[in-house]
């Protein structure tokens, strides 16, 4: 049995529910009804499936094995608990398993709006619902395989924009409008509005190479989003085996995050207000 905070060689540990003070329940609560109230319209429908499915609330930070049932006879996906951010090819050797993890702590209320390390409300309220998909449930068991070979290939760079522009800020194409799927937009107010109704970003349709040419910015609203048709298409763009990708990719130039280039697909064109003058990173 582990005790307290004691850590296992994996990072994981067991979610300390004790540790949790009423303050931070509060915290979720009053995330999860802020997110909750921008969902309709904005949220896609496999999305707004999986948070039903999963049976989180708004009431207290979820128990960790609780969920997990409900996820594992979904997808056969665990979540497991862990201090913070783990080192890549821990991370990536979760996600080939089949088991997302979670920041067990929550953020103080004067960090509300911004924090730059998830915590529990990005990783489970973000992430886990679509988990709950067979199809992206796949895709992400694939990526952690995929990242785990790319960082024996030492090109996990590359691959690791095709996880932000997806995983982490992907909207989809439905026939009722765009939708968002990325875990970085649903844990934030602002981007979940932004993304979708701010003509300051460029939307462009998914292509692989595109994407995976594409840097990206940590500190501000993205000014590219990219566009998948479903899940499918996620799916099966990235079944090949990327070795010689990466090969290809190494010798292409890279495209700043505010981009439009030659064979983009445009979905609408960003008219780039208040991105200013710095640098992509
Ligand atoms: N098929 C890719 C490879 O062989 C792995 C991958 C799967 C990457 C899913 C991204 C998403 O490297
Ligand atoms: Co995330």
């Amino acid at each position: 049995m582990l005790k307290g905070m004691d850590q296992r060689p994996d990072f994981t540990m067991a979610q300390p529910l004790a540790e949790y003070s009423p303050v931070d329940h509060a915290t979720w609560r009053t995330l999860f009804h802020r997110q909750e109230a921008l969902l309709p319209g904005r949220a896609c429908e496999e999305f707004l499936a999986g948070m039903r499915g999963l049976g989180a609330s708004a009431e207290a930070i979820p128990d960790f094995d609780r969920l997990s049932d409900n996820l594992e006879k979904a997808t056969g996906w665990r979540i497991v608990a862990v201090p913070g951010l783990v080192p890549d090819e821990v991370f990536f050797g979760h996600l080939a398993r089949r088991r997302f993890p979670v920041t067990w702590w929550i953020r103080k209320p004067e960090k509300m709006d911004y924090l730059q390390e998830p915590d529990v409300f990005h990783d489970l309220f973000g992430h886990v619902p679509l988990l709950m998909n067979p199809v992206f449930a796949d895709y992400m068991q694939a990526y952690g395989e995929g990242a785990l070979k790319a960082v024996k290939l030492g090109d996990l760079p590359h691959l690791a924009r095709l996880y932000w522009y997806t995983v982490e800020f992907g909207l989809i194409r439905t026939p009722s409008g765009l939708r968002i799927y990325g875990a970085g937009i649903f844990s934030s107010k602002a981007e979940s509005i932004h993304c979708l109704e701010s003509p300051s970003p460029n939307r462009i349709g998914f292509d692989l190479f595109r994407v995976m040419r594409t840097r990206y910015r940590i500190d501000t609203f993205q000014k590219t989003y990219f566009v998948i048709n479903g899940f499918r298409q996620l799916f099966e763009a990235t079944r090949p085996d990327f070795t010689p990708y990466y090969e290809a990719l190494q010798r292409l130039p890279d495209y700043g995050a505010g981009d439009v280039v030659e064979g983009d697909k445009v979905i609408t064109r960003g008219n780039r207000e208040g991105w200013g003058t710095t640098d992509d990173v």
